[in-house]
């Protein structure tokens, strides 16, 4: 599998404890699905894993004149994936007072108005970008706003760091300031242009995106069914069944429609593609058109307890007979973390209130495998394997006193692991590495 001899240039080396999901822990067990290789070398050739495994079996595949970097405390993850998160909403986190609807009307449009200008939205992106990778995350679905400027803005940004990003402009044509809505025909020709721009560059996605059925006119969500039929290979995301006050306004905005869900179903937008953020209030029924389409819902704990929207049913989601995709979302600014362990770490609470205690592999399977399944990737990231994108995290289990004091007292790496994603916030990643390569300097 490994020759020596071929060309070093593109070849890049990393040593640790590595640690990653082969299955899902939720169907295969945590002790079949867990798998970890306490001294391990990653070998990766022009981003992609070319081999892995014990240090000791391939030490003598790495070719002359390759540096190992070597982690020697820490544990090498694969690189977490966001499936939601709107990067115009950055700088107003923590905007307090309101649930969905008020929160949007006070804090969000005034804020998403600002992207019109497309230097404002550079330099949003870039932090955005920045602040991606100083917390492990290597992937991300991202709701830009609807000027498709502030689209360009952050795929620049992403591709400049070749990050795996997913990203689109939003689609609003009623229920919102005037200056920040298009309208069907606006919203389809400039989505189809971006689509033509960016789609399938490097390693970045186009994803049609609707803010939600509220601020869309059944005759703007026709239009995005249309453009999905044209482009089969993009990606839908939009919000779904968040907050008991969104879903009356859409019961009353459609009232021919069974449910929210079926709002989209009925122009099309249900697919394997289509992630739905929050499904917090879903029925069986939705979930079975979910588990039909292959549809994903993104479950954002941290979102969903700042806007007190509800506390999602993860079980009920991924029950066996008729499993749902499911991966961990940050939604920011709803969301109050840009890390996914941190946002983890509330999934455990959130399951707790529902008297579900997710094990850590089980975590860790929603911000990187199962998160890549979601987004239909699962064949690509999400895993330390060979043949997959060489993205992965590196976690400081002592990066600081109360962590390596707490994690110093743990019995298994199942509690390690449940401990860092408890006390988790940026400092818990010492290196994160996109394509085969680091991406910002270990501290
Ligand atoms: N529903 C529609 N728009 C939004 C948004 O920006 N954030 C959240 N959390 N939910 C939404
Ligand atoms: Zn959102």
């Amino acid at each position: 599998m490994v020759n020596p001899a071929s060309n070093a240039s593109a070849v890049t080396a990393v040593r640790g404890h590595l640690v990653s999901l082969r299955d899902n822990p939720f169907v295969a067990g945590d002790a079949a699905a867990l798998w970890h290789e306490p001294d391990g070398l990653l070998l990766m050739r022009d981003g992609v894993i070319e081999a892995v495994g014990p240090w000791r079996d391939l030490r003598h595949h790495v070719p002359d004149g390759v540096a190992v970097t070597h982690y020697p405390d820490a544990f090498i993850v694969p690189g977490f994936i966001d499936c939601h998160v709107h990067y115009v909403q950055t700088g107003m986190i923590g905007a307090a007072g309101f649930q969905l609807l008020d929160w949007l009307d006070k804090y969000t449009f005034p804020t998403e108005r600002k992207f019109a200008d497309k230097a404002y939205a550079s330099k949003v992106a870039s932090l955005f970008c920045d602040e991606l990778l100083r917390n492990g995350t290597t992937t991300a679905l991202v709701f830009a706003a609807s000027y498709p400027a502030s689209v360009d803005a952050l795929f620049e940004q992403a591709e400049r760091r070749r990050m795996r990003l997913i990203a689109g402009k939003v689609l609003m044509d009623r229920n919102a300031p005037p200056g920040l809505c298009d309208t069907a025909q606006s919203a389809y020709d400039d989505s189809a242009a971006l689509i033509a721009r960016w789609h399938g560059r490097g390693r970045l996605g186009y994803a049609i995106t609707p803010r939600f059925a509220i601020t869309s006119t059944p005759a703007q969500l026709e239009a995005a069914g249309a453009l999905w039929r044209g482009h089969p290979d993009v990606w839908v995301h939009t919000h779904l069944s968040e907050n008991r006050g969104e879903i009356a306004a859409v019961a009353e905005l459609y009232p021919d429609r069974a449910s929210y869900l079926d709002v989209y179903d009925h122009y099309g937008l249900v697919g394997r593609r289509s992630v739905f953020a929050h499904g917090v209030h879903m029925d069986e029924t939705d979930f079975a058109c979910c588990h039909e389409h292959g549809a994903a819902i993104a479950h954002c704990p941290t979102s969903n307890l700042f806007l007190g929207s509800g506390l999602f049913p993860l079980r009920q989601a991924l029950d066996a007979r008729r499993p749902v995709h499911v991966g961990l979302g940050t939604d920011i600014g709803a969301g109050t973390s840009f890390s996914l362990p941190a946002t983890a770490g509330s999934a455990y609470k959130v399951g707790q209130l529902r008297g579900d205690a997710l094990s850590a592999p089980q975590l860790l399977y929603l911000a990187t495998r199962g998160a890549a399944r979601a987004l239909d990737l699962g064949d690509r990231i999400g895993t330390l394997q060979a043949g997959f994108e060489a993205d992965f995290a590196v976690l400081d289990p002592r990066a600081t006193p109360l962590l390596a004091f707490r994690t110093a007292q743990a019995q298994s790496l199942e509690e390690c692991l449940g401990v860092m994603m408890t006390l988790a916030d940026d400092r818990l990643v010492k290196a994160t590495w996109v394509a085969g390569r680091e991406a910002i300097p270990s501290r």
